[in-house]
């Protein structure tokens, strides 16, 4: 332990007090210069590596993120987690959610998927496009609620395809890490009381991650068309947003909730890609002053120099390279730590995802028996209600972080213990509900996962989905 702490003091100390050379300029990059060739003129190293996210990243490298089409195959979440396609009936995200791949295809992914992700219109470009701010400056309200296709249309035809760019991080004048969004992030911070100005370059390292990392709300009129995007941050602190803070924001205004659940009829708000609140929340590597970038963005040496690696990917998929800086183990043994963590992960999270998949088939049932006559105790289907919203928020907390637990192991566990507990809670209370009311339910209660996965729209995507339906609940001896 001894030699990871000074090995990693030591790194640590090399990445906050040493300055690097400072990048040889030899151009100027005007302000507002969206084309990332025109900087790659000045930082060719630097821009030959982020077009690399274009290419499929390296195959049977990594258990739980193989690669969005490594092997021609799509892999889905949907299809990895089968309870979802359950969960998620109603919307977009039951038809067609998809793990992710390089930064390249950002928004040419978005162009492809079903159509009915879309359907929240212009916002989501938001994390998607350079050229968000700019369009939202320019066009306030309408950037959120036109169509998706019109607000795409808006920006220039050069760059209808261009995703994550050098403009989203960078300052031209001297490449130091700049927030680009300030209309999400930017908000975001100031709920937390952060000033920008103050933001250490090691924060830096990890904030321009959290432009797009993280989790958002997407504010409905009456009329549930999108009318803005925000973080749920407000309860929480910088280093500490907890699960419990962002449920609680979600559940404090009805214009957060973004969909209904078909199984249950229930309004319920949602959850994406929290990396940034998962790790930030005093996991241990955040603890030790790590950031982002640290993992996905090592130094690497190009020719005689070192720049930060600008493919951006899984450290598995990189052989570990920026982990044996400070972990001097050896990559075999780190390579099994992850999959360790992630393996935890995976069983409490499809169990805690079953169980909560189980209680939304008994309102279903209930619902069913409420309108033929029968009287559901009310008392207890509300508290049925809440636990299962706890539970619901938590597993989708989880699924859609994307490293596994990797990124804060005990607290990943935590939170799907909190899931299990709340989900098996609204199941008893439901039975009770279900018993005194006369109806009849199952101890075995049918998912009916196929009905699920089989009916998920026409998919309009040119690839083929080679994956082959498992039903990994058969066989299940119990939750
Ligand atoms: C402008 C928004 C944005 C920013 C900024 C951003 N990302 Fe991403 N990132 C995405 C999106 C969107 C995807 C999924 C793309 C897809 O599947 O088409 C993604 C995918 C990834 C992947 C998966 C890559 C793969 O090969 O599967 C990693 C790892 C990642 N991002 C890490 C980071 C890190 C670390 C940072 C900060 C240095 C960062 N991202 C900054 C939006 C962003
Ligand atoms: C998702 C955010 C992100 C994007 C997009 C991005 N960079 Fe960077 N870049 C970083 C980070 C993080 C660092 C490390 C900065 C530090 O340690 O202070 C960095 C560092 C650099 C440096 C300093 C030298 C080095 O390699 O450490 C240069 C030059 C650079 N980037 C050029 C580019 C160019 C050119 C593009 C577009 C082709 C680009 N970057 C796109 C995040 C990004
Ligand atoms: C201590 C190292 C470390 C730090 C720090 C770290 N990550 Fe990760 N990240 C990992 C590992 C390990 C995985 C699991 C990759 C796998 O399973 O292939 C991962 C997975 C991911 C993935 C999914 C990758 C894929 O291929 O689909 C994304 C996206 C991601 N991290 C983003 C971030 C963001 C954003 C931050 C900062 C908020 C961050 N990471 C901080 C190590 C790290
Ligand atoms: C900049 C240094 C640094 C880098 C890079 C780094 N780590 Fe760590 N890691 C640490 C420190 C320091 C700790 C101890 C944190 C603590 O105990 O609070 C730690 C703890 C761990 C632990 C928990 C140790 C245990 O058994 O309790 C694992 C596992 C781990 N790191 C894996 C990784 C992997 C995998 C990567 C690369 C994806 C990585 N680390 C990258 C510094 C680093």
């Amino acid at each position: 332990m001894k030699r990871i702490l000074f090995a990693a003091a030591a790194a640590l100390a090399l990445a906050a007090c040493t300055k690097r050379a400072e990048p040889i300029k030899i151009a100027e990059i005007k302000e507002g210069t969206y084309e990332p060739a025109e900087w790659g003129k000045v930082y060719p190293l630097e821009y030959e590596l982020w077009k690399k996210t274009a290419e499929k990243t390296p195959a049977g490298k990594s258990r739980y993120k193989p690669g969005w089409d490594t092997d021609g195959k799509i892999y889905d979440k949907l299809s990895e987690y089968p309870y979802l396609a359950l969960l998620f009936k109603g919307w977009g995200f039951g038809i067609e959610y998809n793990e992710p791949r390089g930064h390249w295809h950002m928004l040419t992914d978005v162009l492809e998927i079903d159509d009915s992700r879309i359907k929240a219109g212009g916002v989501c470009l938001t994390c998607k496009t350079p050229y968000a701010q700019e369009l939202q400056e320019k066009h306030g309200k309408d950037y959120f609620s036109k169509p998706f296709l019109e607000v795409h249309s808006w920006i220039p035809k050069e760059h209808q395809e261009l995703g994550a760019a050098c403009i989203h991080c960078h300052d031209p004048a001297d490449m130091s890490l700049r927030l680009r969004n300030q209309f999400t992030l930017g908000k975001a911070l100031g709920h937390l009381g952060v000033d920008q100005s103050r933001l250490s370059r090691q924060e830096m390292r990890s904030l321009v991650c959290a432009q797009c990392h993280v989790t958002y709300v997407v504010r409905k009129d009456k009329d549930m068309k999108s009318e803005g995007v925000f973080f749920p941050w407000q309860h929480g602190k910088f280093g500490a947003i907890r699960i419990e803070d962002i449920i609680k924001k979600i559940k404090s205004d009805p214009a957060h909730l973004e969909w209904t659940q078909e199984v249950t009829g229930f309004k319920l708000g949602f959850l994406r890609h929290p990396e940034f609140e998962l790790f930030s929340n005093a996991s241990p590597h955040w603890r030790a002053g790590l950031a982002c970038a640290d993992c996905h963005m090592p130094y690497t040496r190009v020719g005689s120099t070192k720049i930060s690696d600008h493919r951006v990917m899984s450290p598995l998929k990189k052989d570990m390279k920026a982990c044996i800086t400070c972990h001097s183990q050896g990559e075999g043994w780190l390579r099994e730590r992850v999959y360790q963590i992630q393996d935890r992960t995976a069983s409490r999270l499809i169990r805690a995802g079953y169980a909560t998949a189980e209680a939304a088939k008994l309102f279903e049932l209930a619902n069913k028996a409420s309108a033929g006559g029968k009287k559901i105790d009310k008392a207890l289907y509300d508290e049925a209600r809440e636990n299962y919203e706890q539970a619901f928020y938590r597993v989708v907390f989880i699924g859609a972080e994307n490293s596994t637990g990797f990124h804060h192991p005990d607290e990943t566990l935590r939170v799907l213990g909190d899931a299990g507990s709340y989900a098996r809670k609204a199941e008893g209370l439901l039975r009770q509900a279900l018993a005194k009311a006369g109806v009849d339910a199952p101890a075995k209660t049918d998912l009916e996962l196929k009905k699920y996965l089989e009916n998920r729209g026409k998919k309009k995507l040119g690839f083929d989905r080679s994956m082959e339906f498992k039903d990994p609940y058969a066989g299940r001896e119990s939750i």
